[in-house]
């Protein structure tokens, strides 16, 4: 039997999130949002991994490294984590090695986790929301670095894959390997798509910048070596699944966009 899931994915800042929360709140599905898995995770690896930070402190498993680094004062103080810009490097500047299994082990052991609040699973780092944290700017920079491990996709997956079985309805699932890899028999596939200065527009928005042409380039440029990079890697590469449907948003706003992924849900007896 297919999963009872719509699978949305797309480049980075073409609306698939914003998109995929609408569509399930109009289906009254779950929302899913797969890259605050990804981010969430290198929240946990920037915040623990010694290495990744540049301080030569990583090295052995979570369990050699117990409680790991900066939770229980996070546990504490209530709160999500650093949002520091430069935590991901050593004084120097340079960057240091991820390793996986020891990602995997933080992500386990702390853990890092989807927790379905109302409609919607909010990513959580040792019992604390770190929805808004995950947004920052030092994991925006390195979270296609730690999603092109195998060994974390293969984790995130599981975890994805538990939380659809778990929940009794249905859920709008977004990310960039929904259809391809993660739920390959889901009954609608959408990708979304939009021009790059859109895309770069929309993100700018999203933050609250001005859109001035200088922050436009620079935007455009940071989700292009982005794209590139999901696009490129080994393991599950960013592209549209060969029965999705394909839907370029440049032009339409995000009602129209939402009113275009309901219909197809629609005529496929969704929701
Ligand atoms: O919201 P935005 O488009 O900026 O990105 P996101 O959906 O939060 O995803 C952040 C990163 O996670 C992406 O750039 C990918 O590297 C990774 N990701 C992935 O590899 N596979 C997914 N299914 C979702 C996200």
């Amino acid at each position: 039997m297919s999963p009872k899931v719509i699978a949305i994915d797309g480049p980075a800042a073409s609306g698939k999130s914003s998109t995929a929360a609408a569509v399930a709140t109009r289906l009254a599905w779950a929302h899913l949002d797969s890259g605050a898995l990804y981010r969430a995770v290198t929240l946990a690896a920037l915040d623990n991994v010694g290495d990744a930070r540049g301080r030569g402190g990583g090295g052995g498993t979570a369990s050699e490294r117990q409680p790991p680094r900066g939770v229980q004062e996070r546990r504490e103080r209530g709160e999500q984590g650093g949002q520091g810009e430069h935590g991901d490097q050593g004084q120097s500047g340079e960057r240091h090695p991820w390793g996986p299994q020891q990602i995997v082990a933080i992500a386990e052991s702390l853990p890092v986790r989807l927790v379905l609040v109302g409609a919607a699973f909010r990513p959580e780092v040792a019992g604390v929301d770190v929805g808004e944290a995950i947004r920052s700017e030092r994991v925006t920079r390195r979270v296609s670095e730690i999603a092109a491990l195998r060994e974390v996709r293969h984790w995130v997956n599981v975890q994805q894959r538990e939380a659809v079985l778990r929940h009794a309805g249905g859920v709008v699932v977004d990310g960039r390997d929904i259809g391809t890899v993660v739920f390959p028999d889901a009954p609608l596939k959408v990708f979304l798509t939009a021009s790059p200065e859109e895309r770069a527009r929309r993100r700018l928005a999203q933050r609250g910048q001005a859109i001035d042409p200088t922050e436009l380039k620079r935007e455009a440029a940071a989700l292009a070596a982005r794209d590139q990079a999901d696009s490129t890697r080994a393991v599950a590469p960013l592209r549209a699944a060969a029965d999705a449907v394909r839907l370029d948003t440049t032009v339409l706003s995000l009602a129209e966009q939402v009113n275009r992924v309901v219909a197809l849900a629609r005529e496929r007896h969704l929701g």
